[in-house]
């Protein structure tokens, strides 16, 4: 099979590629001003066609999202461009940002333009200050050269970009908490509906899109939406709610690798390919014993589970919550899931933002439990205990307000069926890992 030819990622490597002039050399903005000939409608239909799903995490297709705002609303709408990425394993979009920033740029401008929005708010990660300057850089470039601004190309259509830093928070990316801290508050995620699209941004109509999304919309636009989908899986004949995963991704890989990083590949690659023939295999020759599809909120696949298809469809056929963000993290076969799950666990508790019992009080208990298991005072019905309490807590069981919480309860649920007997060595072995800090910790509960 011929290698396949990088989308997003084919600009990377060219000298000053974050530059206008070489974005321009290589046909940059052609595709904004091909949509600028088009209506907003058409622009959309040409992006629901595609069958674009968004790189968050949750899959959801931009195109149909665009549909859900008001008819005829008089404005302002506003586009919000998620770049917080604080999924652990997660750095793509910190590659676009930082590699090929008017790549993300162009996509902001035609999905502006095809939802009638003149404002774009590009919330960033705080962490990624050469993101910043690299943006700040190119955004400047585009208000000079007529790209942003007032009357762009001599459309009549008008765009700003506020480009926004955050403050280093993994709830600041939930779309409606996002929202929350543009509007200056702290980031509690919203009781939805109502959903953005109809209520978001200073109360307005709102759309929140991925840098990853956007990026693909850039092309749709350049090559149609029939190229888009001659890439990736179409929809499964046995799943009616399958609406395929198209398109090239970018996969990150990280973890008890020889090589990791980040390649783009179509979608529906399998994690032994991605550690196999991109990440350079296990590491020190050793076997992997669990795999992060796509975060870490979506929980492992197992050692038998590595030719699981990585679509949008695949980790949930084996038992993960979905693709989320396609960030691969494989855990060698010398590494105990007890100490894995704990640092999930703990990442999770510390960044609930508290406002629901089952997620706050939830994941704070599991992780006191898997502190006291790794002090050596674990008990077997400890692993009953957790997953009861990662079986009621989530939107899915009904009791949260946001996906933190599935996120913090699918690697319990995972890692406990999954790697049961790894759990219940560590008890009856009666090993400790942890710190005398850690212990006077858990002794303390
Ligand atoms: C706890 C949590 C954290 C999230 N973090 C991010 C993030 O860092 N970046 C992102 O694009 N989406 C994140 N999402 C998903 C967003 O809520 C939203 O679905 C996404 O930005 C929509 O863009 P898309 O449709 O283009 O994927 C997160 C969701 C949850 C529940
Ligand atoms: S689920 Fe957790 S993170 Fe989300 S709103 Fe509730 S407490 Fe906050």
């Amino acid at each position: 099979m011929p290698a396949f030819e990088p989308v997003l990622l084919a600009r990377i490597a060219k000298p000053n590629s974050a530059k206008l002039e070489t974005y321009r050399a290589d046909g940059g903005y052609g595709a904004l001003k091909k949509a600028l000939s088009m209506t907003p409608v058409d622009v959309t239909t040409l992006v629901k066609d595609s069958v674009l799903r968004g790189r968050g995490g949750a899959g959801f297709p931009a195109g149909l999202k665009w549909t859900f705002l008001p008819k005829d609303h008089p404005g302002p709408i506003y586009l919000c461009v998620n770049a917080d990425e604080s999924e652990p394993g997660t750095f793509n979009n910190r590659i676009l940002m930082e590699l090929d920033p008017h790549q993300l740029i162009e996509g902001i401008a035609i999905a502006c333009y095809a939802i009638k929005s003149e404002k774009a708010y590009l919330y960033l990660r705080y962490e990624y200050g050469r993101s910043y300057r690299v943006l700040d850089a190119a955004i400047k470039e585009c208000y000079a050269a007529g790209l942003l601004g007032k009357n762009i190309m001599g459309s009549g259509f008008n765009l700003d970009i506020v480009l926004h830093r955050g403050a280093a928070a993994y709830i600041c990316g939930e779309e409606t908490g996002l929202i929350e801290s543009l509007e200056g508050k702290r980031a509690w995620p919203r009781i939805k509906p109502p959903f953005p699209a109809i209520e978001g941004l200073f109360r307005k109509p709102t759309i929140v899109n991925n840098v990853e999304t956007l990026c693909c919309v850039t092309h749709i636009l350049n090559r149609g939406s029939e190229w888009f989908k001659s890439i990736g899986v179409p929809p499964d004949p046995n799943n009616p709610r399958d609406m395929g995963s198209y398109g090239p991704k970018l996969y990150c890989i990280s973890g008890h690798v020889n090589k990791p990083g980040c390649v783009e590949l179509p979608l529906g690659v399998t994690a032994r390919e991605l550690i196999d023939e991109h990440a350079g295999g296990v590491w020190k020759g050793r076997k992997a014993k669990a795999v992060v599809p796509g975060g870490i909120s979506m929980g492992f696949l197992s050692a038998d589970e590595l030719d699981t298809p990585l679509d949008f469809n695949g980790p949930g056929k084996a038992g993960c919550l979905g693709l989320g963000t396609a960030a691969v993290v494989v855990v060698d076969d010398q590494t105990s899931m007890v100490d894995v799950l704990y640092n999930c666990c703990r990442f999770m508790s510390h960044e609930s933002c508290g406002q629901c019992t089952p997620c706050r009080e939830g994941t704070a208990w599991m992780t006191k439990i898997l502190e006291r298991i790794r002090a050596g005072h674990g008990k077997m019905e400890d692993l009953d205990t957790l997953t009861e309490v990662a079986g009621s807590m989530g939107i899915i069981p009904g009791t949260t307000i946001c996906g933190l919480s599935d996120g913090a309860a699918w690697p319990v649920k995972n890692a406990i069926r999954k790697f049961r007997a790894d759990f219940e060595e560590y008890i009856s072995s009666g090993r400790r890992s942890v710190t005398s800090a850690q212990e006077l910790m858990a002794g303390a509960h």
